[in-house]
């Protein structure tokens, strides 16, 4: 299935009482929350570089104050939240509390209500801090891509000059040539219309990029998106038996309509970007799996629940997770002959679709791109 599971909010539980650890373990993982338990400073930093989105940590700890490990905790996981336990509430308890950046304090023994509540409540906060990071790095790519968009509109725009003055003299050696007795010609022109060829191939490319730089209206149509991805597996496919890739289509039967309002040409360009990134992580003789699918609509989300997804998953290493957001950073490339510009086109053209991308690893190993578009209403 391509529906990732969605991860359980992670809870960092310090404190020194192992029946007490316990027993607010049992209630947390039962509300659903994965939960990992230290009984020192120590023990809880060793945890903390794993990550956690809320740690509950004693005020009194055997190797130190629980105020100070909250504040290094921050340090470590800067969109996770701290609450502290504490066995009296006094005042000084909530100011310490405040002091070390916990969102909230406890009192020992906590009720299960009063725990859950709390701990839901600085869960809030940290899905908070998550979507402003989101925006942030959202807005920094909007940033790069408008400089790289005006950039690469410059350099098009120089290069297509001379590219152009050289067709235009190739041309009139081209006459030249066909002048010359019968015999003389062949050898000459056969190289004359390579050259050509090439020219128009490259003004072709830069025509792309201008395309790129200044987007032109979006006109949305409906265009099927699993015929989109068919039409590219096919293109796609003699570079594949050539590498000995097994290019597989799959496409459910009776999985609904698979129309998205868009353009063709653009969302032709998402997919043959992704597929030949897959393609190009996967060794010769190895596998690139395409499936499209209309999702079924989600309850919590209504009417907007419903989209049409497509995975591309490949036989290469993978992404590493340190490299998953910066891969659509534009100019990002681990290629020797790679722009970096391939994802970041993806991901501007995805946005404008309405729609999302994101990377994880592929059930078999390898990477899967999971491309996910709103279905046509
Ligand atoms: N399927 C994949 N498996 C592993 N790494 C990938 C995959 N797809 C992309 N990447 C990584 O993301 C980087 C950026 O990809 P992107 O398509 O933006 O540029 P590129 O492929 O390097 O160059 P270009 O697309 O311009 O030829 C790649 O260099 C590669 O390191
Ligand atoms: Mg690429």
């Amino acid at each position: 299935m391509i529906e990732p599971a969605p991860r359980r909010p992670r809870i960092l539980l310090v404190d020194d009482n192992r029946p007490l650890v316990e027993n607010l373990a049992e209630i947390l993982v039962e509300a659903g929350y994965s939960v990992r338990s230290a009984g020192s400073c120590a023990d809880a930093l060793a945890l903390a570089v794993d990550g956690f989105d809320v740690a509950l940590v004693d005020l009194k700890l055997p190797d130190g104050d629980g105020t100070a490990l909250a504040q290094r905790l921050k340090d470590l996981s800067p969109t996770g939240e701290v609450v502290l336990l504490t066995g009296f509430a006094t005042l000084e308890s909530a100011m310490a509390a405040v002091r070390a950046g916990a969102c909230a304090y406890l009192v020992k023994p906590c009720a299960t209500q009063e725990l859950l509540v709390t701990v839901e409540q600085a869960m809030r906060q940290v899905r908070l801090h998550g979507d402003k990071q989101a925006l942030a790095h959202k807005a920094q790519m909007a940033e790069k891509l408008a400089a790289v968009g005006t950039m690469t509109a410059g350099l098009s725009h120089e290069i297509r000059n001379p590219l152009n003055a050289a067709l235009l003299q190739l041309t009139v050696l081209e006459r030249r040539v066909q002048r010359l007795v019968g015999e003389l010609q062949g050898p000459l022109l056969e190289p004359l219309v390579l050259v050509k060829d090439e020219i128009r191939r490259l003004d072709h490319i830069l025509e792309d990029f201008l395309q790129f730089a200044r987007p032109r209206e979006f006109v949305p149509h409906p265009v099927d998106l699993c015929q989109v991805v068919s039409r590219v597996l096919d293109l796609l496919a003699g570079e594949a038996e050539r590498r000995s890739i097994r290019l597989e289509r799959e496409f459910p039967p009776g999985s609904g309509d698979t129309r998205v309002a868009g353009e063709e040409e653009r969302l032709r360009q998402v997919l043959v970007n992704l597929t030949l990134n897959a393609m190009e992580a996967t060794p010769d003789g190895g596998r690139v799996r395409v499936r499209c699918v209309a999702e079924a609509p989600d309850p919590a989300l209504g009417e907007r629940g419903t989209s049409v997804a497509v995975a591309i998953d490949d036989s290469g290493p993978g992404v590493p997770p340190a490299m998953r957001d910066r891969i659509f950073e534009p100019f990002f490339t681990t290629k020797a002959k790679g722009s970096g510009l391939g994802l970041s086109i993806v991901h501007a053209i995805v946005s404008q679709h309405g729609g999302t991308v994101s990377v994880e690893p592929a059930p078999g190993g390898g990477a899967r791109f999971l491309l996910r578009l709103p279905r046509l209403e």
